[in-house]
């Protein structure tokens, strides 16, 4: 059997810089762990756009369709804002949205101990979180008809619909339902029953669904209790599911519980391919630092755990993910920082390829 497929797009900005050390713990992985990666690169963003006048090619975009995971660091930059809209780089990150129909959002939200003073919550209440929100992305508010803004008698409405199909709320959950199979058997839908009929909807296929997973302990709640019980109380959470609206606003509040920019992953997951994978695409929260690239200053850590995340999703690596994450959670706890983990006076900081060293010497500590 060949190996699992990777195409990684380092894309502009910090992104390449990040992604080095990405692929120095694949190497690792493949070296130490017996877990070897079939590995392309290709460009995407600015980089795409100056060598093909795009910001994504046919072939990559074909690539992309074909492979087992997607890694991306993150496009875009001044370099390019003068560009037309349609050639502009994040357009090369919306067509892999797009044309793989990346339909579930994870963003998890996960407090490393040292990390955990941080936070703008006690530290009790957050240190050793580690929930993940999945928010529908590709239907809803953002994207229901009819939308506008139209005269009304001698004033203006603004329209916005929210719309889900039982199939577009059926694949959001169970992707969700996965996830929780994968993780601690735990799962807490959200939406406005009370008030909106699309909420009605969510909450009966989502049980319906349900039924094909009794292991997984199901919950409702309110989308606003929710967002309260999130900063009450956020380890009473595993997996959470919810609709692009409510896990916009949701899954940037679970994120901020955690601190910095630099330490976020994210995943964007399809449907499943025909080995039972599903599409995916794993990439850091965070944008092309224009201001600190090509410093060495970039915190590579919010990439690493997007790599983590599809050792767990994509290639069912729990384990080797949770080592990951470990020796991550211990050169943190060395006190080895980048610059963006500290303060002004909390001494040296370290360079984006130490950190990735620090890890890689982590995980051989490890074995
Ligand atoms: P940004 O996320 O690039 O940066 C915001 C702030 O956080 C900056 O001060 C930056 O130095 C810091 N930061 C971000 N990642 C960091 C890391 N790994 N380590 C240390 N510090 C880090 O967002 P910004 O400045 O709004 O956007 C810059 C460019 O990135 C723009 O062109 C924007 O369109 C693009 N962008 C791309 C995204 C993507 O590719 N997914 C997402 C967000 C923005
Ligand atoms: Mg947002």
């Amino acid at each position: 059997m060949s190996n699992p497929s990777i195409l990684i797009l380092p894309g502009d900005g910090i992104g390449p810089e990040v992604m080095a050390e990405v692929r120095k713990v694949i190497d690792w992985f493949g070296a130490k762990r017996d877990l070897a990666f079939d590995v392309s690169e290709d460009l995407v963003g600015g980089a795409a756009y100056d060598k093909h006048g795009v910001p994504l090619a046919d072939e990559t975009m074909a690539k992309a369709q074909e492979v087992d995971a997607v890694l991306l660091g993150a496009v875009g930059g001044p370099k390019y804002d003068v560009l037309d809209f349609s050639v502009k780089p994040e357009r090369g990150l919306l067509r892999l949205r797009k044309e793989m129909d990346l339909f579930a959002n994870l963003r998890p939200a996960q407090c490393f101990d040292a990390l955990a003073d941080f936070s703008s919550l006690k530290k009790d209440i957050v240190a050793g979180l580690d929930i993940m929100i999945v928010r529908e992305l590709t239907s809803g508010i953002y994207f229901g008809e009819p939308r506008g803004i139209f005269e009304e008698g001698n004033e203006r409405v603004g329209i916005n619909t929210q719309r889900y199909t039982e199939s577009e709320i059926e694949r959001a959950a169970r992707a969700a339902f996965e996830l929780a199979m994968k993780r601690n058997k735990k799962l807490c839908s959200m939406e406005k029953a009370n008030v909106m009929e699309s909420g009605i909807l969510w909450r009966e296929v989502v049980t319906r669904v349900g039924q094909d997973y009794p292991e997984v302990e199901l919950s409702h709640m309110y989308a606003d209790n929710g967002a309260m019980q999130l900063v009450r109380a956020p380890k009473q959470f595993d997996v959470i599911v919810t609709d692009n609206l409510f896990g916009d606003i949701l899954s940037d509040c679970a994120a901020m519980l955690t601190g910095s920019l630099g330490m976020l992953p994210s995943a964007s997951l399809g449907a499943p391919m025909a080995n039972g994978r599903p599409k995916a695409m794993y990439e850091p929260v965070h944008g092309s630092a224009p201001d600190i690239a090509g410093q060495g200053k970039a915190n590579p850590i919010a990439c690493i755990l997007s790599f983590a995340m599809a050792l767990r999703y994509s290639f069912d690596q729990g384990d080797e993910a949770t080592r990951l994450e470990t020796a991550i959670e211990k050169v943190l706890a060395d006190g080895v920082r980048t610059a963006d983990l500290m303060g002004p006076d909390d001494g040296t900081p370290v360079s984006t390829s130490e950190m990735g060293d620090k890890i890689i010497e982590a995980l051989d500590a490890s074995l």
